[in-house]
């Protein structure tokens, strides 16, 4: 089936909520650094205490986690679409509350109320781009979400580095504040022109507003196109079979085979950030530094490469992960990571001096003797960050929002984004210490952690690629121990596909 230009623009649109995930995330450590907001934030003063700084940058987390939690109930009961409304509408409140901020106390506020939107933002865009996908591209729509982020975090990154280059007034962190005000005001004025969730229509009684949102599409608006049809009855049936056996509320989640896909959703985000990926999209210039990098504008540079990197590398997967499947996806993914981390650690180990620096009082790395090896260790984070780039980033977020019935898909997704979150937050405050600490040993950690990854992708993760929402509690309902049914499924798949290949040559031939 030839999927329609409007489905792809509404799915772009949507996924404009990454771009402001990303920016958010990502604008805050160039900030940070800026003489004048130091003044600003100390009333004058030329540092801000480390507490500050973990305090401007976990109050974001805090706040995205509660808002990823808020998002369930405010999908169900408003819909996806309004919930993406509100949400941008709550991101432009808090980012205009970062931009205008005259001190400390203002500045917090803002990254709170800034990250109950992105929180919000983070489960809702995943799921609702989920809920108009056809089974044969939703892993392609889905990404388009992470395409964003990384573009966010790379544009954030060079607004930071252009600003704090050229202006030494306020303007220099104003500016990259208030850019981000930008994409949300166009996600919130243009949203509404967006259709409703298909699946959420027909779960509140509105059939006939589904199947025209279906047709349109995917049929260019024919309501008698036998794939909309089939999908259209595929998803009727489904309401009214979860009608029929379930209620809609949280303890639904902890039973059966949705226990057993609450645990996987809320794994994989866990694993997504002990990848390790915030080390280096929040410390990179430490760790440049650490690996070699003496001075502070290469290692600035070197990050800005690493941020344009991780978009290049988004890439294959919007191309190719719904042919390769998630399981290939994220095995080959975790396996490049791990191996990636383990020869930085284990070369940093083998080459470089630790040495405890008197005056920061913490351990360090100097790599300064060995430029092969430094050199060697920058390839290897960035081969780490391409890796990240076209596995664990989008499939963390394609995952969990595919697998749980409509019943309890937004509560579900809630929880696993909430987890992401949390990991995110508690990562962000445990890997500077482990940098000053273990030095080498974070870069070991992460990458056995990868290792233990793709072990547990292998045994217990289902394949999910080509299988409609609908179809889930199938995929689900096999061996807890997949590996085993993962060839007997990818045979069947391929089957499906030659048939369907098979059926559309028969049909073509007809038409002539
Ligand atoms: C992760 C973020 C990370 C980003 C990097 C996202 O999928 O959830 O924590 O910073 O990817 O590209």
């Amino acid at each position: 089936m030839a999927y329609s230009f409007q489905l792809y623009v509404v799915c772009a649109f949507a996924a404009i909520g990454g771009f402001c995930f990303g920016y958010d995330s990502g604008v805050i450590s160039g900030v940070l650094t800026m003489p004048s907001f130091i003044a600003k934030m100390t009333n004058g003063g030329d540092h801000l205490a480390a507490i500050q700084t973990s305090v401007i940058t976990g109050l974001l987390l805090a706040g995205c986690f509660v808002g990823s939690l808020f998002a369930a109930p405010l999908c169900e009961m408003l819909s996806r679409k309004y919930t993406i409304i509100l949400a941008s509408g709550v991101f432009i409140l808090g980012a205009a509350i970062q931009t205008g901020t005259n001190g400390y106390g203002m500045m917090l506020g803002g990254r709170f109320v800034a990250g109950l939107g992105v929180g919000s933002l983070s489960m809702a865009c995943p799921l609702y781009l989920s809920e108009l996908a056809p089974k044969e591209i939703r892993g392609r729509l889905i990404s388009l979400q992470q395409l964003m982020i990384t573009i966010g975090l790379m544009i954030a990154f060079w607004c930071g580095a252009g600003t704090n280059l050229h202006m030494t007034n306020e303007a220099a962190w104003r500016i990259p504040l208030g850019i981000q005000i930008i994409p949300a005001a166009i996600l919130f004025c243009g949203i509404p022109f967006l259709p409703f969730s298909p699946r959420w229509l027909i779960s509140k009684g509105r059939k006939e507003e589904a199947l025209a949102v279906l047709a349109r599409l995917n049929a260019n608006g024919d309501k008698t196109n036998p794939k909309v049809v089939a999908e259209y009855e595929e998803i009727v049936a489904q309401v009214e079979h979860e009608r029929a056996v379930s209620v809609n509320s949280y303890v639904e989640l902890f039973k059966g085979t949705i226990l057993r896909r609450i645990i996987l959703g809320i794994c994989i985000q866990i694993f997504q950030q002990f990848t390790g990926i915030n080390s280096i999209m929040y410390y990179a210039p430490t760790i440049f530094q650490q690996a070699g990098i003496q001075q502070q504008s290469a290692s600035l540079i070197a990050s800005g490469v690493n941020g344009v990197l991780n978009v290049l590398a988004t890439i294959p997967a919007i191309l190719f992960l719904d042919r390769l499947g998630r399981r290939f996806v994220l095995i080959s993914g975790a396996t490049f990571m791990g191996c990636a981390m383990l020869l930085a650690g284990i070369v940093m180990a083998a080459t470089g001096r630790v040495y405890y620096d008197a005056v920061k009082d913490e351990m360090a790395v100097d790599m300064s003797g060995n430029t092969h090896a430094s050199y060697f260790c920058i390839v290897m984070i960035y081969f780490f960050v391409a890796g990240f780039a076209y596995s664990w980033g989008p499939v963390g977020w394609v995952y969990p929002a595919e697998i749980f019935p409509l019943s309890v898909r937004a509560k579900g997704t809630s929880l696993t984004t909430a987890a992401n979150w949390l990991m995110n937050f508690i990562i962000s405050l445990f890997v500077p210490v482990m940098l000053t600490t273990i030095t080498w040993g974070t870069y070991i950690f992460f990458g056995c952690c990868c290792i233990v990854m793709s072990v547990c992708v292998f045994l217990f993760y289902p394949e999910t690629k080509g299988r409609s929402l609908e179809e889930m509690d199938l995929v689900f309902s096999g061996n807890i121990i997949v590996y085993k049914d993962a060839k007997e499924a990818a045979r069947r798949f391929r089957d499906a596909q030659q048939a369907e290949k098979a059926e559309h040559a028969e049909e073509a031939k007809e038409a002539v």
